[in-house]
Order: structure tokens, then C-alpha cells, then sequence
């Protein structure tokens, strides 16, 4: 094909010569010839260049757990700034290899609210921002009912929001519990360093990755507590635009809060 000729060598062309024959609704990936795989077995073909042994890994790195490296790099971190480029210089977690961009946080960090979702979508990867996209959007309307905003200065009517992990995952599929036990204690520390009041979980992810239980529909409205702070599981804004009579309870949960907050 002429264009694998034009384009060697270059890594961006190439991907967009496969993104436009994707869309122009290619579905397989062939040759520009027929090649009788039964024949080059039987005449026993070798590859003429014989693949490169892949370079041993030193033995500290090879055995390394990718949890405890996650808490090592975590508790070094002093500042919001330093668990940033912890967290950008941590290679052990695959989802960070399909991303766009590392989602860290956004809003106030003085502020009293800290609210914990569950991955970045689509528009946050592309944006670099937590919620952003139409359910970050609802979200903004939510908490602003109750006077609550990100762009708030004054730390008793600010949010700072974040979540579990800071890279999509492919398809918007749910963090798998390994993705979601490397990650911890990045957001622990996270949580550590902002000190909130209180933590507001939106949905089943950060309900199991701060308590360790699911089943967000049962639990949401339910004051637990959590790393010796209060938290309010909620029902994630997604789960809200697609079940739009879940909205009641969601603001008898937001005036919960605020009566936790005027408390
Ligand atoms: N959903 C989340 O949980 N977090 C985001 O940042 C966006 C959508």
C-alpha cells in the first residue's frame, strides 16, 4: 500500500493514515499479495532479521510491586505540586499509555470540600481537567445549588475535585481492582495533603477504593467515615443523566451536606 511508503518512519502520520482508513470503514488488514502461510511453514522460513532478545531488567526494577512503588512515591511527596510529578513519573499503571493527558485535579485546594470521581472520560483526557464533560457539567449545577463552586477563592464555598485515577481507560470500561489498588495511595496522599473537611465520593469507584465496599445505591446518603475525615457517597452525575428521577435523592443528599457543612 502506497502509503505505509510515505509515511515510514513518521509515528503521528501513520496513526492518522490508520484513524482515516478506520473511518473510511476498513476492518481488517491485509497485504498487497496472497501469501501461502502452509508453504513458508513447510519450507521451515525464518525471519531473516531474528528478533532482538528483549534487554533483562535490572533486578530491583523486574521485581518491583507496583503498589508499593505507588506508596513509595507517594509518601515522599510534600506538596500538591511534588504528588503531581509523582504521579506523572509513575510507569506502572497501562492506562497511562492510552492517554491523552494525566488528570490531576481542579478547584481550590484551601477548600473544605473534596470531591473524588472515578476516571477521566473523553473531554477531561483531552482537556487535562476532572469533570468537564456533560456529567462534570451537572456536577458544577449540583454543587452550585448549594453554593459550592471550584472557582471559588473563599475556601467555605470552594470545591476541590479530583479523581481516583488520573488516566481513562479504554472505552470508558470501570478501573480494574488492581488499576484501582495502584492508584490508592497516590489518592490518599492526595486527600493528605488537601485536608478537607469532608470527601464527597461520586459513584462506585471511589466508594470501594476509600472504604472497600460497592453497591453505591445502597450507600449513598449514608455518612461513613473515611482516612478519619466524614465522607457522602453520591451517585455519580453520569448515573444521574441517564436516570434523571435519581435526582431527587441526589439533592436530599447535597442538603445533607450542607447542613453537615453549616454544622
Ligand atoms: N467521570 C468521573 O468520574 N470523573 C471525571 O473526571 C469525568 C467523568
Amino acid at each position: 500500500m502506497g502509503i505505509a511508503a510515505d509515511i515510514a518512519g513518521d509515528w503521528h502520520a501513520a496513526l492518522a493514515a490508520l484513524a482515516w482508513q478506520v473511518e473510511a470503514g476498513a476492518d481488517e488488514v491485509i497485504g498487497d499479495g496472497p501469501l501461502n502461510r502452509y508453504e513458508l511453514a513447510a519450507e521451515g522460513r525464518k525471519p531473516s532479521v531474528p528478533a532482538p532478545a528483549a534487554p533483562a531488567l535490572p533486578e530491583s526494577v523486574a521485581a518491583a510491586d507496583p503498589v508499593q512503588v505507588a506508596q513509595a512515591a507517594a509518601a515522599r511527596a510534600r506538596t500538591l505540586e511534588e504528588l503531581r510529578s509523582a504521579i506523572l513519573a509513575y510507569d506502572h499503571c497501562d492506562l497511562k499509555k492510552g492517554a491523552r493527558n494525566t488528570v490531576f485535579a481542579d478547584g481550590n485546594p484551601a477548600a473544605r470540600v473534596l470531591i473524588l470521581g472515578e476516571a477521566p472520560g473523553a473531554d477531561e483526557d483531552r482537556e487535562g481537567r476532572p469533570f468537564v464533560g456533560r456529567a462534570g457539567q451537572l456536577l458544577d449545577r449540583m454543587f452550585a445549588a448549594i453554593g459550592l463552586s471550584r472557582s471559588s477563592t473563599d475556601p467555605q464555598s470552594a470545591l476541590y475535585i479530583t479523581n481516583v485515577m488520573p488516566w481513562r481507560p479504554p472505552a470508558n470500561r470501570d478501573p480494574e481492582p488492581a488499576e484501582i489498588a495502584m492508584m490508592r495511595p497516590f489518592v490518599e496522599r492526595h486527600i493528605a495533603l488537601v485536608d478537607p473537611a469532608v470527601i464527597v465520593v461520586m459513584g462506585n469507584t471511589p466508594l470501594d477504593a476509600l472504604t472497600g465496599k460497592r453497591g453505591i445505591l445502597r450507600a449513598r446518603g449514608n455518612w461513613m467515615q473515611a482516612l478519619g475525615r466524614p465522607l457522602l457517597p453520591m451517585t455519580h452525575p453520569a448515573y444521574l443523566l441517564r436516570n434523571p428521577s435519581a435526582k431527587r435523592e441526589a439533592w436530599a443528599d447535597l442538603l445533607s451536606l450542607q447542613e453537615r457543612l453549616r454544622g
